[in-house]
């Protein structure tokens, strides 16, 4: 920590250009070689350990690109904020967060946390809360899924977007711990619908997006909901605040009070390599790198994440 330095909020920075975002990108890009790859879930072990993005939406919507900004992965994770987002605007959040708390971790994002003491989830953003936030958006069968999918789309504007049908079904067939969740949750009535629930949120976590399109999520939650282009079908500044209070708290998993000391921004990753980024009022940050950390972070990603902060002086603290 000693050794980071910052740049003063006051200071005169560059103003970004993909330039600046490309050298960060090539200080940064061998870190993946510190990290591994996911493999838990067989189908996103064959991810190219190599493949490396990084994405900028800064204030007026005008978009950065740099590196694999082509290349397409698995949000995984990263979709946990959008069903939320859907389950709040749907339920209210007292009557969601009635089921779950607010509570950081020192747990992994797998870990079963207080289920079997407290019966509830920690947070929406570990697993076990994730699961039980899609199970509470109404819909039979695939509804709630297809909701997640159309807001993926609306918040980037990019109809192209779909579901990796090999990843979901490799997830699908091992995703054993999940399914653990789900019962137990089931069994103490948090949830109440059938397994479909927890294949909807398997297909939400196989949704591909480029680091442009997680950019473009940052930039929604970092601006009340408005999208890049100025649209304000959704606009909600609370909850916007939710969203980035929980991505602030947990959407690192353990990993996140010292990803707040370090880099001190809302984010969320996601174990495909990506994490998206809002810098509040400001700009969305969308980064990947498939080789991931020990909590399950993009490795090269976090670092990325950091420099452009320190250079750019991006913190909330
Ligand atoms: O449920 C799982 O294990 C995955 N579909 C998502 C986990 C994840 O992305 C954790 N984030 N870093």
């Amino acid at each position: 920590l000693n050794t980071i330095t910052y740049a003063q909020k006051t200071a005169e920075v560059t103003p970004i250009s993909e330039k600046a975002l490309n050298s960060i990108l090539e200080k940064n890009r061998a870190y993946y070689t510190q990290g591994k790859v996911a493999d838990y879930i067989p189908e996103l072990g064959k991810m190219d350990a190599k493949a490396i993005a990084f994405s900028v939406v800064d204030k007026s919507g005008k978009v950065y690109n740099t590196g694999d900004v082509s290349k397409k992965f698995t949000m995984q994770s990263i979709s946990k904020i959008i069903a939320l987002m859907i389950a709040v605007n749907e339920k209210g959040e007292a009557n969601v967060f009635d089921k779950m708390g607010y509570y950081g971790t020192d747990k992994p994002f797998n870990h079963f946390g207080n289920l079997e003491t407290m019966g509830k989830p920690l947070n929406p953003m570990m697993n076990a809360g994730a699961i039980l936030t899609t199970s509470l958006i109404s819909g039979d069968g695939e509804k709630p899924f297809v909701k997640v999918l159309e807001m993926v789309r609306y918040i980037t504007k990019n109809q192209s977007i779909d579901y990796s049908k090999s990843v979901y079904e490799s997830e699908k067939a091992t995703g054993h711990r999940n399914r653990g969740m789900f019962y137990i949750m089931k069994n103490s009535g948090l949830i109440s619908g059938n397994e479909d629930q927890l294949d909807n949120y398997f297909r939400q976590c196989s949704i591909e997006v480029t680091a442009e399109d997680l950019a473009k999520i940052g930039y929604f939650f970092a601006n009340q909901c408005t999208r890049f282009d100025g649209d304000i079908t959704y606009k909600n500044a609370e909850t916007a605040k939710l969203i980035e209070s929980q991505m602030l708290t947990a959407g690192m998993y353990e990993f996140s009070g010292e990803y707040s000391r370090t880099v001190g921004l809302p984010s969320k990753s996601g174990v495909g390599g990506g994490i998206t980024v809002s810098v509040p009022g400001k700009m969305g940050i969308g980064v990947f790198s498939p080789s991931l950390d020990q909590h399950g972070n993009s490795f090269a990603g976090y670092h990325m994440i950091l420099d452009l902060v320190k250079q750019y002086g991006l913190s909330i603290f």
